[in-house]
């Protein structure tokens, strides 16, 4: 049993109703039924996430690089290797600017989406609150902290369903699937175990010199915080970015069954 509860500050103060009604220079259409479709799928996110991090006020989605989270609370329940019940505030995540796309499709049916996408390096850094046990080893602390992953590969699968609207096809964006990799881990917790300095030291460099484990025991909880993020991003965009513009023949099958 898991659980994640992410307020993201940006939701509260979204202008909602204001949308694209021309295409912005950074969506590029690309026709589904096109055999290179992929490859245009692929730059046209690529164009997508490239504008981004530097934010959309238009429609009110802040800057994602850095990207600001107020809190994110985790709550994990004995049985795993992993009990934890912990908070980071005042995150800063550094990184989602550089990310590349290495593939995105467009399931003809359903129109969900499949995107990877790669990063060098992301960096956190926060307050935190904690207490549990990773790696069987309890933890008790409170202080700043930092977390650096490398070679971060992430695979997401977008549900959607279509939505018509203003005359235009809006994706509405149900759920992400999220499944990600990193090729390495620091880390830094200060203040653990309330500032006895020689088990906060010998702790944190046992659990870097581990940190292959210790990313594994957190990935699930890792997972629902990243899908949580992306989900917060995603329906931004797309609840006011018409889906016609990045597909000029989608809906074309489908226009019976919408209102
Ligand atoms: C893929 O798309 C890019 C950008 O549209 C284009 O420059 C490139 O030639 C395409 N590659 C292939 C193999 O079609
Ligand atoms: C988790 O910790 C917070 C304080 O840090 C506490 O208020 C809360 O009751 C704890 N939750 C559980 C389930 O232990
Ligand atoms: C949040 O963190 C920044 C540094 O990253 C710091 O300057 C600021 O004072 C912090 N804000 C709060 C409310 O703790
Ligand atoms: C990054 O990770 C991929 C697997 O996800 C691996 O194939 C590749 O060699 C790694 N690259 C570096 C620079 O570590
Ligand atoms: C969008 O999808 C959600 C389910 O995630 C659903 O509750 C909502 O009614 C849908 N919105 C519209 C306008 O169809």
């Amino acid at each position: 049993m898991f659980l994640t509860t992410l307020l993201v500050c940006f939701f509260s103060d979204i202008a909602f109703g204001d949308y694209y009604k021309v295409q912005p220079d950074f969506v590029k259409t690309c026709v589904k039924d096109d055999p290179g479709f992929i490859n245009c799928s692929t730059h046209a996110v690529q164009i997508l996430f490239n504008k981004i991090p530097e934010g959309l006020p238009e429609i009110g989605l802040p800057p994602l690089d850095p990207l600001h989270l107020d809190e994110i609370k985790i709550l994990q329940g004995g049985g795993g290797p992993v009990t934890v019940n912990a908070s980071l505030t005042n995150v800063t995540v550094r990184g989602f600017g550089k990310t590349k796309i290495l593939y995105n499709s467009v399931d003809p049916k359903t129109y969900d989406f499949l995107t990877k996408l790669h990063l060098d390096k992301l960096r956190m850094e926060g307050d935190y609150r904690l207490l549990g046990r990773i790696l069987v080893i309890p933890l008790r602390g409170k202080g700043n902290c930092w977390f650096d992953a490398k070679n971060i590969s992430i695979e997401a699968k977008s549900d959607v369903t279509l939505i018509k609207k203003h005359g235009f096809t809006f994706y509405n964006i149900t759920a992400i699937h999220v499944k990600f990799d990193i090729g390495g881990l620091k880390f830094h917790m200060g203040n653990l175990f309330d500032g006895i300095k020689a088990l906060e030291e010998s702790t944190n460099a046992y659990l870097n010199a581990n940190w292959r484990p210790v990313a594994d025991s957190l990935n699930p909880i890792l997972t629902k915080t990243v899908e949580d993020i992306m989900i917060g991003i995603l329906k931004t965009v797309f609840d006011n970015l018409p889906a016609d513009f990045f597909l000029a023949d989608i809906g074309e099958d489908l226009d019976s069954n919408l209102s």
